[in-house]
């Protein structure tokens, strides 16, 4: 083999752990002058937009989800080594067919369906604050907005919907970096998850109803069906990966255009720039800022060796701010239309499958609070989420605002 092992390759160090956004994305810019490829203490990581798209496309980089329990030192016999594996870790057919069978339950067409009842649920908690002329969005709008949603395209009832508040955020700590002490509470509400969707599963397959669950249940190709195991699966995939991502990409997004109010009136006065918004203020302020794969195979990727195990880590953020990709990155502009797509859906295999339904989330949620929060400001400082939990975002963004028009 020619290409020269990633390992023995001088290459600049990215430790970005504990920076703010502006020095890891200063960070990304020195290291993108020196090589297209940075260390990390973890292995590697790339910057570069077509590098990001590349590897996120590559099968032979898989998912590197399932490494987590390991990286956080847990033995391979614990719960979470054993547990039933997500989607976002499957590979291969295995993870093919999946993503084949669900499909026509997330498209653009299925997320539309739920428009109505998304208006419905941020108009309500609008209108809890809307007198007070001030707010804290992470608590007022953006925490309580995912979650009925989800359960509405699951067809779970309304009463239930603390429970799945608390399931989701009791499964996120696997995120946080605290394993050892987060354990049982994460595999506890994995349990109360799982027993209340093997129930919900059997009540739908008697009387089937007009959601999610049932729609998965009714899918079939070429006599291939999903088994209640993979309803399950599919149900805590969606919860998890469904709602902490939209709630702080919410926050993101408003934070971002509560420093444009320019934008943000403009966004009230035209609401059918909300794609556009929603699009570019994913790019400049995402709220998965990256992912990572592990290589599965030797690896040579631009002349570079990746042997086998090697951690690649993406810069998702490093990406939607590639001067190759996207003239003038740091302008923010909610009117222009930019030559690539945003990357914080990611790429590949892995695409985000909520992607229809959390767009159709944020288009409907920004223009209708644009309109009701008129001459939005910010009210104390923002306060932002550790900058090592994987999905980040305002811990509290405290904002007031004017007395809309109508
Ligand atoms: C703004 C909100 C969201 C963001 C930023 C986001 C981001 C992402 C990203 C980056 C991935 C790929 C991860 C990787 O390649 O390692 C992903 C996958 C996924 N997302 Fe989302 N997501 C969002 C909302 C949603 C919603 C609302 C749902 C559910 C309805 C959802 C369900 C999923 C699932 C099931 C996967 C795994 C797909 C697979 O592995 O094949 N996401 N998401």
């Amino acid at each position: 083999m020619s290409a020269v092992s990633a390992y023995d390759l001088p290459l600049p160090v990215l430790e970005t752990a504990g920076l703010e956004r502006a020095e890891a994305l200063a960070a990304f810019r020195l290291a993108r002058a020196e090589h297209w490829l940075a260390r990390t203490p973890m292995g590697f990581m790339l910057v570069d937009y077509r590098d990001a798209v590349a590897v996120l496309r590559d099968r032979r980089f898989h998912s590197a989800l399932s490494l987590i329990p390991e990286m956080a030192g847990l033995e391979p016999d614990s719960y979470l080594q054993n547990r039933r594996r997500s989607i976002l870790a499957m590979e291969g057919d295995e993870h093919a067919r999946l993503r084949r069978l669900v499909a026509p339950a997330f498209t653009p067409a299925a997320a539309d369906r739920l428009r109505p009842f998304m208006r419905e649920v941020v108009s309500s908690l609008v209108d809890a604050v809307v007198g007070q002329g001030r707010c804290e969005l992470v608590a007022d709008i953006c925490e309580p907005y995912p979650i009925p949603i989800i359960c509405e395209l699951l067809g779970a009832p309304k009463e239930d919907w603390k429970l799945f508040s608390q399931w989701a955020t009791d499964i996120f700590r696997i995120f946080n970096q605290n394993l050892a002490v987060d354990l049982p509470a994460i595999q506890r509400a994995s349990g109360e998850l799982e027993a209340y969707v093997l129930s919900m599963v059997e009540e739908r397959r008697t009387n089937p109803s007009d959601d999610l669950l049932s729609s998965l249940i009714a899918i079939e190709e070429a006599g291939d069906r999903l088994s209640s195991d993979e309803l399950v699966m599919l149900a805590e995939a969606v919860l998890m990966a469904g709602t902490d991502t939209t709630r702080n990409q919410l926050a993101c997004s408003v934070a971002l255009l509560s420093e444009h109010p320019d934008q943000w009136a403009l966004l009230a006065e035209h609401p059918e720039l909300a794609p556009r918004a929603v699009e570019e203020t994913m790019r400049y302020l995402g709220a998965v800022r990256g992912t990572a794969r592990v290589a599965s195979v030797d690896i040579e990727y631009r002349d570079v060796l990746f042997p086998a195990g090697t951690i690649v880590s993406v810069a998702l953020a490093g990406a939607n701010m590639d001067p190759e990709v996207f003239t003038a990155p740091d302008t923010f502009d909610i009117t222009s239309e930019r030559d690539a797509l945003q990357m914080t859906f990611g790429s590949g295999i892995h695409f985000c499958m909520g992607a229809a339904l959390a767009r159709a989330e944020l288009q409907e949620a920004l223009p209708l609070l644009a309109r009701r929060m008129p001459d939005l400001a910010p009210d104390g400082p923002v306060e932002w989420k550790p900058s090592t939990f994987g999905i980040w975002g305002p811990a509290r963004l405290p904002l007031r605002f004017g007395s809309p028009a109508d």
